[in-house]
C-alpha cells in the first residue's frame, strides 16, 4: 500500500509497506505463545536500543500516556518536580504533573532557545526535587536538549532524569547505560511513542525505566492510577502471553517490524543518517532565504522549524503544497503563521525529501520569490553525503 501523500509533518511519519503489511496480518489471541514471541523480540530490540538493564513497557496509548506513566511511577503527589521546557511539549509536563498532584516548577525557554544550565543549577540548589523532565527534541520549536550538559547537573543534585524522547527515540542516541561524567550519572527514564522516528502509526506508548527508576517505583506506595501503574505491567513485559489488559496485537506486529528495520539499519547508522538529514535540510532551506528558528548547534535532526522571509502567506503556501501531495505542519503558539515545520525522521527517504524541497521552492516561486529549487536539492545531496562520510 504505497503512500499517496508525503506526510512530512513532525509525526506521524510516513509508514513503509513492510510495516503496513505487518499491521494487516491476522489478529491472534493476546495470550498466544506465537504472539508472545513476536512481542518479546520487539521488547528485546527496544531494550538494546535504550541500552538498559531495567524494563521497557509498550502499551496501547499515545505519547501523553507515556509522559503520565513516567511521572506517576516516580513522583508521588506532593513531591517536587522540575520541568525544563523548550516549548509546547515541555510545558505539557506541567499539566500532567498538576493532574497528578505533583508540586511542579518549570523553567521555560524563549521559543527557539534553551534554558540556561546556570538557571537549572540555581533551581536545583534549592533542593528537594525528586525528578527533572527534559524534552529531548521539542516538536514545537525543533530545539534539541544537550544531554551531555543536562544529565550531570540533574544527577549531581540526586534527582531522577526523565527524558521525553517522543520526537527523538530511534533517531538520536538515548543510551540509558551511559554514564555522563561520573558513576551513576545516567538517564533514568525514557518515554516515547510509536509515530515519529520509529515509523509506526500512532497508538503505542513506550517507556523505558532504568534500575534506579524501577527501585523508586518499588519504594512508592500505591500510585493513583491503574492502567499506567508499571507494577501491573512488569511481569507482562517479561512474559507477554500473560494477561493484564489486552495488547494492541496488530500494532505490536507493526512495532516488531519497525524495530527489526531499525536494528537492521543499525542504531548508530540510523542516528548518523538523521544527523546528516537535519544538516542537509537546513542547508537547503536557507538557500531559499528562509531561516531556522534555533541556532545550528541546538537544531534537531528530526524536524525543522522554519521561518518565512517577509511577505509569504502561510495558508497559501501550505495549501499549495497540500495540493501537490506534500503535507507539512503549521507552527504552534507564538509562531503561528510565521513559518512551518517539516518532519524528516523515521523511515523517510532522501528521494521524498528532495521532492519536498523542490515543491517548497515552487510554492515560494508561486508567491513571487526568485528561488532556485534545483540548487536547493543539490545542496541537500551534497551536505548529506559529506555528513555520512566516514570520519
Ligand atoms: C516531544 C513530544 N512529547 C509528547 C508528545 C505527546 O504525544 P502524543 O500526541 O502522542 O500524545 C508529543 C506529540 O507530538 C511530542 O512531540
Amino acid at each position: 500500500m504505497p503512500n499517496k501523500e508525503m506526510l512530512l509533518i513532525p509525526g506521524p511519519t510516513p509508514v513503509v509497506d513492510e510495516i503496513y503489511e505487518a499491521l494487516a496480518q491476522e489478529t491472534m489471541s493476546h495470550t498466544d505463545l506465537r504472539f508472545a514471541k513476536i512481542f518479546s523480540e520487539a521488547l528485546d530490540i527496544t531494550r538494546k536500543m535504550f541500552n538498559t538493564d531495567g524494563e521497557v513497557f509498550v502499551v496501547a496509548g499515545s505519547g501523553t500516556l507515556s509522559m503520565e506513566m513516567a511521572l506517576v511511577n516516580t513522583v508521588a503527589p506532593g513531591e517536587k518536580l522540575l520541568v525544563v521546557s523548550h516549548g509546547y511539549f515541555g510545558d505539557r509536563f506541567i499539566g500532567v504533573a498538576n493532574a497528578l498532584g505533583i508540586q511542579v516548577e518549570a523553567l521555560s525557554a524563549e521559543w527557539g532557545k534553551q534554558v540556561s544550565t546556570e538557571l537549572i543549577e540555581q533551581k536545583l540548589r534549592e533542593g528537594g526535587f525528586k525528578a527533572v523532565t527534559v524534552t529531548h527534541v521539542d516538536t514545537s520549536t525543533g530545539v534539541k536538549s544537550n544531554l551531555d550538559e543536562l544529565v550531570p547537573i540533574v544527577k549531581k543534585y540526586g534527582a531522577l532524569f526523565i527524558l521525553d524522547g517522543v520526537c527523538a527515540s530511534a533517531a538520536i542516541e538515548e543510551d540509558m547505560g551511559k554514564e555522563y561524567g561520573a558513576a551513576g550519572y545516567t538517564i533514568d527514564v525514557v518515554l516515547t511513542a510509536s509515530q515519529k522516528a520509529i515509523g509506526v502509526p500512532p497508538g503505542l506508548a513506550i517507556v523505558a525505566f532504568g534500575p534506579k527508576a524501577l527501585e523508586t517505583r518499588s519504594q512508592m506506595d500505591k500510585v493513583h492510577c491503574y492502567y499506567a501503574d508499571i507494577n501491573n505491567w512488569i511481569h507482562i513485559m517479561k512474559e507477554p502471553f500473560k494477561y493484564f489488559a489486552t495488547h494492541p496485537i496488530n500494532m505490536i506486529y507493526a512495532y516488531h517490524r519497525a524495530m527489526k528495520i531499525i536494528e537492521k539499519e543499525g542504531f548508530k547508522t540510523r542516528y548518523r543518517r538523521h544527523n546528516a538529514i537535519g544538516k542537509a535540510i537546513r542547508a537547503a532551506i536557507v538557500t531559499y532565504g528562509m531561516s531556522i528558528l534555533s541556532r545550528e548547534e541546538i537544531a534537531a535532526p528530526t524536524l525543522s522549524c522554519i521561518l518565512y522571509p517577509e511577505g509569504v502567506d502561510d495558508q497559501k503556501f501550505r495549501t499549495f503544497l497540500a495540493q501537490k501531495g506534500l503535507i507539512v505542519a503549521a507552527h504552534l503558539g507564538p509562531l503561528a503563521g510565521k513559518g512551518f515545520r517539516i518532519g524528516h525522521m523515521g523511515n523517510v527517504t532522501n528521494d521524498s525529501l528532495c521532492r519536498a524541497l523542490q515543491l517548497i521552492g515552487e510554492a515560494l516561486q508561486e508567491q513571487g520569490l526568485p528561488v532556485d529549487p534545483e540548487r536547493a536539492v543539490q545542496v541537500f545531496k551534497q551536505v548529506f553525503a559529506e555528513n555520512m562520510e566516514d570520519v
